[in-house]
């Protein structure tokens, strides 16, 4: 089996946590319209995060300041009872962000009433905070971004999971 990357950081304040959200960012946009993009054969492909953490790890914030790379002046709703907002970004490479909080999901298979297989088959990337609520449905995660509370700030620990999230985590500064 194939030994995938991990990196673990520590965020001391939200700024921190706001600019690795950038970097993160930075590597998802090469990834999709870049050098590294996916080829035309596989431009549906989706990527899968999963954001992982107790309540107020910070999931929401580093979901918001990802979203906000890409548009800046976007207002980020907060999924919680709508389980998925969606979001546009327009340019050569178009894609949607799809930011899943499935916290209030009592059951996988309600995903299907989301439609998650149609919106999954289209050029995105997937924001998903509680993805164990979504377990076999949800599919698996290309990176799998951990927060923890540490002191005042965070520890974070990125594990790819795929070649892509593979790829997102080398191509970080
Ligand atoms: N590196 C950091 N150091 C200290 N505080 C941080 C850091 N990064 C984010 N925060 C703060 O942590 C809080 C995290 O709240 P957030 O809503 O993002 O948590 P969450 O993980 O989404 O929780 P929930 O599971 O309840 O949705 C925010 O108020 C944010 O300002
Ligand atoms: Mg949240």
């Amino acid at each position: 089996m194939t030994k995938f990357l991990d990196k673990t950081l520590f965020l001391e304040d939200e700024k921190a946590t706001t600019e690795l959200a950038t970097n993160i960012a930075a590597a998802l946009e090469n990834l999709f319209g870049g050098v590294n993009s996916f080829s035309k054969d596989n431009s549906n492909e989706s990527v899968i995060v999963y954001l992982l953490g107790d309540l107020g790890a910070g999931k929401s914030f580093l979901s918001r300041a990802l979203i906000q790379y890409f548009l800046p002046e976007q207002k980020v709703k907060s999924p919680t009872y709508t389980l998925v907002e969606t979001y546009s970004v327009e340019g050569i490479a178009p894609f949607a962000i799809h930011h899943f909080d499935l916290y209030r999901l009592c059951d996988p298979e309600e995903l299907e009433y989301l439609a998650i297989r149609d919106l999954l088959a289209h050029k995105s990337l997937n924001l998903v905070e509680w993805p164990s609520k979504g377990k076999g449905v949800m599919p698996e995660a290309d990176l799998v971004i951990e927060l923890q509370h540490l002191d005042a700030g965070r520890n974070v620990q990125l594990s790819a999971q795929s070649d892509v999230g593979q790829v997102i985590i080398d191509s970080m500064s």
